[in-house]
């Protein structure tokens, strides 16, 4: 019955609205147009399924349409990039960087140097300082160097802090502390500098979300920062991870407290791999109240983000709860913006609503203008542009039947659907002369049907 009304209510308001339906789809913005016009980047990473071929359409299509910058989830880490001595492999690296470049995205690298995701012929060298040192000269040089001006940003140090109540270096399981000692990070900046001198350096941990107390991660952090600084390491951003769970209430104002720290070091504050998990156990068993508590708080991570003036980029670690490490590693489970159906969660909307909290008269940007002079070769992922310019096409039509939409007069047309929102939901091609709508939820849409420079857009009702 509730289903009932909304869609009677939608449906009245589209009759309404008439052929003006485009209007109010071009009219709803996305993530990454609002980032831009508030000199930011907010986005997520591509998981390993996209390097291979092996996730839903939707998750690309969403991907590039909502932001504007990307992570590899896996395939610029040590194991991928240098899997045997000096013989790299940059192939699914590139691929992401191309469909960057295609979309108008900015790419951040991760990571350089970390004691996990090591390749393994690096312990051979176990313990021998100058043969270690010599290893993550030439990684860094190759891999900065191949990506120079395609990369904007590197975490150059993951995680070389330990979890003990009062923080210090990671003293075991790092070849490379345990090797060199903690002038490996001093070196790895400078020589990812050499590299690529126009790229901005991240030192990255987890766990720094938990405030500057003493002997806190966070307040270690600053305090090698402020060496760092003073000896002239080229870092400029701090990256925190923040991979937390629902209960972590205060974990947005300490990250307020970490970027105004760093801020006095005149070194930005990014969020790296954002995420904010239920439980694993609880899968199943959360209502709307969870969903709205899980919203509220990446709402006020992302006031914290928009407040902060030097806070330059917002990036979830996942899009859709169907593809997170989560659930296969963290025991917890449905930490990010989208469902498992690709459908928007109050998550979504929150973001949303503290984007247009603040407006872009009010938010400051870290980088000059010209960052976001970005080329773009392709689609610059923007749905809306692509609904506003859709119009009417000879010899195209559809007809939806059960879920079967059957389009006559294009053999090899794209079919995408679109929220009311005009959030992208679903994208395949038509080969056979119908695509199957299965995984679509009940609701209504619109869907274009794309050959060539044939365009046709049609609202459709799922039932
Ligand atoms: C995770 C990936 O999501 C997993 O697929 C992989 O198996 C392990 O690493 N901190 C980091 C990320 O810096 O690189 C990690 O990514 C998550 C924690």
């Amino acid at each position: 019955m509730e289903m009932f009304n909304r869609l009677s209510r939608l449906a009245l308001g589209a009759a309404l609205l008439g052929t003006g339906i485009t209007d109010v789809l071009a009219a709803e913005p996305t993530i990454r147009e609002l980032a831009k016009e508030r000199g930011r980047f907010i986005g997520t990473i591509l998981n390993s399924e996209w390097f291979n071929d092996a996730i839903e359409p939707e998750f690309e299509q969403i991907h590039k349409t909502q932001f504007n910058v990307v992570v590899a989830e896996n395939e610029m880490k040590f194991d991928a990039t240098e899997p045997q001595e000096n013989e790299f492999n940059f192939a699914k690296g590139d691929k992401m960087v191309e469909y960057a470049q295609a979309n108008g995205i900015r790419v951040r690298g991760h990571a350089l140097a970390w004691h996990s995701q090591v390749a393994n012929w690096v312990n051979n060298y176990a313990g021998q300082k100058d043969k270690l040192l010599a290893v993550l000269k030439n990684h860094i040089e190759n891999v900065v160097g191949h990506w120079k001006g395609k990369v904007a940003e590197w975490d150059v140090v993951n995680e070389a802090v330990n979890d003990e109540y009062n923080a210090g270096w990671r003293s075991t399981n790092s070849v490379w502390y345990e090797g060199i000692g903690a002038e490996f990070l001093d070196s790895a900046f400078v020589w990812a500098h050499a590299a690529d001198p126009d790229a901005e350096l991240c030192y990255n941990d987890y766990s720094l979300e938990w405030g500057l107390r003493e002997g806190s991660k966070a307040s270690f952090v600053v305090e090698q920062v402020k060496r760092w600084k003073q000896n002239n390491i080229p870092i400029t951003c701090v990256g925190t991870q923040t991979h937390i769970e629902i209960a972590h209430e205060t974990t947005p104002q300490n990250v307020r407290a970490l970027a105004k720290a760093l801020a006095e070091l005149g070194v930005t504050l990014n969020i790296t791999e954002l995420d904010i998990g239920f439980p694993k156990g609880s899968a199943g068993q959360l209502g709307a109240a969870d969903y709205a508590k899980q919203g509220h708080l990446y709402r006020q991570f992302m006031d914290v983000f928009l407040e902060e003036p030097n806070m330059g980029e917002f990036v979830i670690w996942g899009l859709t709860d169907a593809h997170s490490w989560l659930d296969d590693q963290q025991g917890k489970t449905e930490g990010l913006l989208y469902d498992k159906q690709y459908k928007p969660k109050p998550a979504y909307d929150s973001i949303m609503a503290s984007l247009n909290a603040h407006p872009a008269s009010e938010v400051k940007s870290p980088y000059p203008e010209s960052v976001f002079d970005t080329p773009c070769s392709g689609n610059c992922g923007d749905s809306t542009i692509a609904i506003k310019l859709a119009t009417t096409a000879s010899n195209l039509s559809m007809h939806l039947s059960g879920r079967t939409l059957t389009i006559t007069g294009a053999v090899t047309a794209k079919v995408e659907l679109f929220d009311i929102q005009g959030r992208p939901v679903f994208s395949a091609k038509n080969e056979k002369g119908s695509v199957e709508l299965q995984g679509v939820s009940e609701g209504l849409y619109v869907v274009r049907v794309h050959e060539g420079s044939r365009n046709l857009l049609q609202r459709i009702a799922i039932k």
